[in-house]
């Protein structure tokens, strides 16, 4: 028997239900849809719409559907067309009659908004959550990296040293601001629909304050259309999924880069590592590729459902269930990225000789010769071009760099320790810089960030 049998005569066609089926995705929400249903009794019984034996009944029913849904002995039926549905004809046949009075006042408008909301605010927050994981991994990695320096790129061409700690701390630093992403929207999104109704609330004493309150919400919604209708919050969740994927996509690339023979940076753990079918000498960064491939099907996962919201008139309208899939979607594939990055990150072996060999040629301390004669008072610009000449004239003519700097009138023997191995790095001494300096203090404030975010992510 459908929902709408009283208003549609005969059956629905099994080509419809097939088709429009939610129940294999959303079950997923099943906790939330009892918890949502739970503090909707307990409304009903506040408004005098249920007597309190009726709510203990009904609250007994969900119960006992929660332990049948845990321990695999819920049995679903074939005419369960979405877990509210389900919910809803298993606590009838446990509770008798009152189950008919449940839906009191409800509509699935209101009650899959309520449990999208609830999923999402939890789920982003455990994605935060495994961020900071991956950020506190960075970190020990940066603090255990000491003095270990390599080339800075611009254009990937090598362009000033920094330090090991600069470097892992840089993609700390951009996983923060996912951090605060996560947690602004889990903000905005707390914000309880229930007691919307269909579309516009009900005549009944319904209690949407109380549900709200019931059911952790900071706020009711202000406006039933927009309640039910408005799918803002998992389109800014996917963004933010889709920015993090970026960011760990990023990373990826680096891995991939770093340990490659041709740079020779670094060293992937067998673990976290996986080999060729055929070629048997490979070691291959598969986990960095996946890092790195999986943001496409995120950033598509956002963009398909902007899609879908795009042209739809308030309020409800049934492509609102597309919102799921792409959510559930997202939501595991970054939980699962995030794990294997972290381990990949927390194993993998940095090669210092070699990164410090490629940071160690002459031409990366370049400007610091060029600032070196702007401190005794030359102009920038001409400090560049007299450097620039010296660094063509030495690939030009194969003459050591060193040697064209102390033959130089305005440089000199007195220059030359500026080209000598490591010395460059040092020299990196303004605030947020790539120097030993700087980083000890960065490194000390991203410490404490870490330790805010963890609290404010928990709470
Ligand atoms: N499965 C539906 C969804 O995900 C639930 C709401 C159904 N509402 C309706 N009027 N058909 O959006």
């Amino acid at each position: 028997m459908t929902l709408w049998h009283g208003r549609l005569s005969g059956g629905t066609d099994d080509l419809v239900m097939e088709f429009s089926v939610s129940l294999p995705f959303d079950q997923r929400l099943a906790v939330d849809d009892l918890a949502g249903s739970r503090a909707h009794v307990r409304g009903l019984g506040r408004g005098g719409l249920l007597s309190a034996d009726e709510v203990t009944g009904l609250l007994v029913a969900l119960d006992t559907v929660e332990g049948e849904l845990a321990d695999g002995t819920f049995v679903f039926s074939a005419g369960d067309e979405d877990i509210h549905t389900a919910v809803e004809r298993r606590v009838t046949e446990l509770a008798g009659a009152v189950g008919a009075r449940l839906h009191t006042g409800r509509s699935r408008n209101d009650q899959i908004a309520t449990d999208l909301r609830l999923y999402a605010k939890r789920e982003l927050r455990a994605v935060a959550s495994a961020v900071l994981g991956l950020q506190r991994v960075l970190l020990e990695r940066a603090e255990a990296a000491g003095r270990v320096y390599l080339p800075g790129y611009t254009h990937l061409q090598r362009a000033q040293p920094v330090l090991l700690s600069h470097h892992l701390l840089a993609h700390g630093w951009s996983l923060a601001r996912d951090v605060d992403r996560l947690l602004a929207s889990v903000e905005r999104m707390d914000v309880s629909p229930l007691g919307a109704g269909a579309l516009a609330g009900s005549s009944l004493p319904l209690d949407p304050d109380g549900t709200a309150a019931d059911l952790g919400f900071a706020a009711r919604f202000e406006n039933s259309l927009d309640a039910v209708s408005d799918r803002d919050f998992v389109a800014e969740g996917l963004f933010d999924l889709a920015l993090l994927g970026v960011h760990l996509s990023r990373l990826g690339e680096e891995l991939v880069l770093w340990t490659t023979e041709e740079f020779g940076f670094a060293v992937l753990d067998d673990a976290f590592a996986t080999g060729s079918s055929m070629l048997p000498q490979k070691k291959n960064p598969d986990v960095a590729e996946l890092a790195r491939g999986k943001a496409g099907r995120l950033i598509g996962n956002l963009t398909g459902l902007l899609a879908t919201l795009k042209g739809l008139p308030l309020a409800y309208n049934r492509d609102l269930q597309e919102d799921k899939e792409p959510l559930f979607d997202s939501v595991d594939q970054i939980r699962r990225a995030l794990a294997a990055l972290t381990g990949v990150m927390a194993t993998t072996r940095f090669v210092a000789e070699n990164m410090e060999e490629a940071a160690n040629g002459p031409s990366v301390a370049a400007v610091d010769l060029a600032e070196w004669l702007v401190e005794r008072g030359m102009p920038f610009r001409q400090a560049h071009a007299v450097v620039g000449g010296l660094v063509g004239d030495s690939l030009a003519r194969q003459v050591p760099l060193e040697e064209l700097v102390a033959a130089h009138p305005d440089l000199g023997e007195e220059a030359t320790p500026l080209l000598a191995p490591g010395v460059a790095v040092t020299r990196r001494t303004t605030p947020g810089g790539a120097g030993p300096g700087p980083v000890a203090d960065q490194m000390e404030r991203f410490s404490a960030r870490l330790d805010a975010d963890q609290t404010r992510v928990s709470t």
